[in-house]
């Protein structure tokens, strides 16, 4: 396969491929490919011992860390940026050098073992994994985020026999990605803080003002001293006072749910649901447990905000009879979810037009401003899922 390999193919369209190929982001596939070059080259003689040094250092030469895990304990052909990046001891070279001790987290936070890392996976299920993040922390303490690929090697007989492993460092982009949600996190956090001001200006300057009038009105009305056809005109701007009540009460209810700061999450996501399937008159189902009274605020308002935003949604566009709202705690996370039967979307075409629709874009970036996800299930015809989570507290 090697003789093949090189009296067919031109060393330099090799590189060319391998340089590409790495700047395309294939960097993993060419990995894959010369790395099984040189294992094939293992046990053959000095022409291919001059080869296989050749693709060492082509190897070495990669903008991305790579390595060859041969079993669960041992690497081998290692390059540079591996070895620095994993801080692997400069002593150990060769065949056997023994797997670094990492602790590896996803991103949300959770300890990975071994098997679910995608060596593991590339090795044990043949799967080919490209550009996965992870938190790692190596035996130093030091924390680094890794974009990790993996794929199978396999030998004459299609049985796997190694992976081969690419990471490359985004610590920088993700700490960049942090300060940006930071900021984001501030400007919304603005945002709701002047929203409430306004909210319970309205409520106690204006709310108290219109109820003093409508018993004032009402107390003139009750005396029946004022002859037709201004009593009539009395009972309508009395009618008027607290149709303007009203109004002040849901605009107030709109830009900030007073009950939230008042009662909480659950009460208030409960009275949200009830109150909407209400007046759309949808059958609405709210399965909503009782949640950690330190709940973040932040984690509140957004959660309290996606479920508004979504079951706009749903009036607006999903002509739905059923109607679900859930809300649990799981572990270190609160896990939201609305549901309906309604008539589904297309997500990638709702995207496309998403420059005049803000409600999912907006919906997405206040979600991941506390370090949340957001995901939306929906097939045409058959409904729409939006699932998310948050955390209960601030990292
Ligand atoms: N629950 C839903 N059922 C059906 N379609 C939906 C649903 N939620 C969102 N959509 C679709 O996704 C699009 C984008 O939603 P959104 O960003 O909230 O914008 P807007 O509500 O202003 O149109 C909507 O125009 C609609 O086509
Ligand atoms: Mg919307």
């Amino acid at each position: 396969m090697l003789r093949m390999f090189a009296d067919t193919v031109d060393d330099v369209v090799w590189f060319d491929a391998l340089l590409l190929g790495a700047v395309t982001g294939l960097g993993g596939y060419m990995a894959v490919s010369l790395v099984k070059a040189a294992r094939t080259v293992d046990h053959a003689d000095a022409e291919a011992r001059a080869y296989r040094r050749r693709l060492e250092s082509v190897i070495e030469e990669m903008p991305i860390g790579v390595a060859v895990v041969e079993n669960e304990t041992t690497l081998s052909l290692v390059n540079e940026r591996y070895r620095r990046l994993l801080r692997l001891d400069p002593r150990q070279t060769g065949a056997g050098i023994p797997i670094p001790a990492l602790r590896v987290y996803d991103r949300e936070g959770r300890a990975l073992p071994m098997s679910c890392l995608p060596s593991g996976r590339a090795m044990n299920a043949g799967e080919t994994v490209r550009g996965e993040e992870f938190r790692v922390e190596s035996s130093g303490g030091k924390t680094l985020w890794l974009s990790v690929g993996a794929a199978p090697i396999r030998n004459d007989e299609g049985q796997i026999s190694a992976a081969v492993v690419t990471v490359v460092d985004i610590t920088q982009a993700k700490a960049d990605e942090a300060e940006r949600n930071r900021l984001l996190a501030a400007i919304l956090e603005a945002q709701e803080n002047e929203r409430l001001r306004i909210a319970r200006e309205l409520h106690d300057e204006l709310g108290q003002k219109l109820t003093a009038l409508s018993i004032g009105l009402k107390t003139l009305e009750a005396r029946g001293e004022t002859a037709e056809p201004e009593a009539r005109r009395l009972s309508a701007s009395r009618q008027l006072v607290d149709e303007i009540s009203e109004s002040v009460r849901h605009i107030t209810g709109r830009l900030r749910p007073l009950l939230l700061d008042e009662v909480g999450l659950a009460i208030a996501a409960e009275d949200l649901a009830l109150a909407w399937g209400e007046q759309m008159s949808i059958a609405i189902d709210t399965h909503i447990d009782e949640l950690p009274a330190d709940l973040s605020a932040d984690t509140g308002i957004v959660a309290y905000r996606v479920i508004q935003e979504s079951l706009t949604n749903v009036a607006r566009h999903a002509s739905a009879s059923n109607v679900s709202v859930t809300l649990h705690r799981d572990g270190a996370h609160l896990r939201i979810a609305i549901e309906d039967d309604g008539v589904g979307f297309d997500r990638a075409s709702a995207m496309n037009a998403s420059s005049r629709h803000f409600g999912l874009a907006g919906m997405e970036e206040r979600v991941r401003s506390v370090g949340g996800r957001l995901d939306i299930e929906s097939e045409p015809g058959i409904g729409t899922a939006v699932f998310v989570s948050l955390p209960l507290r601030k990292e």
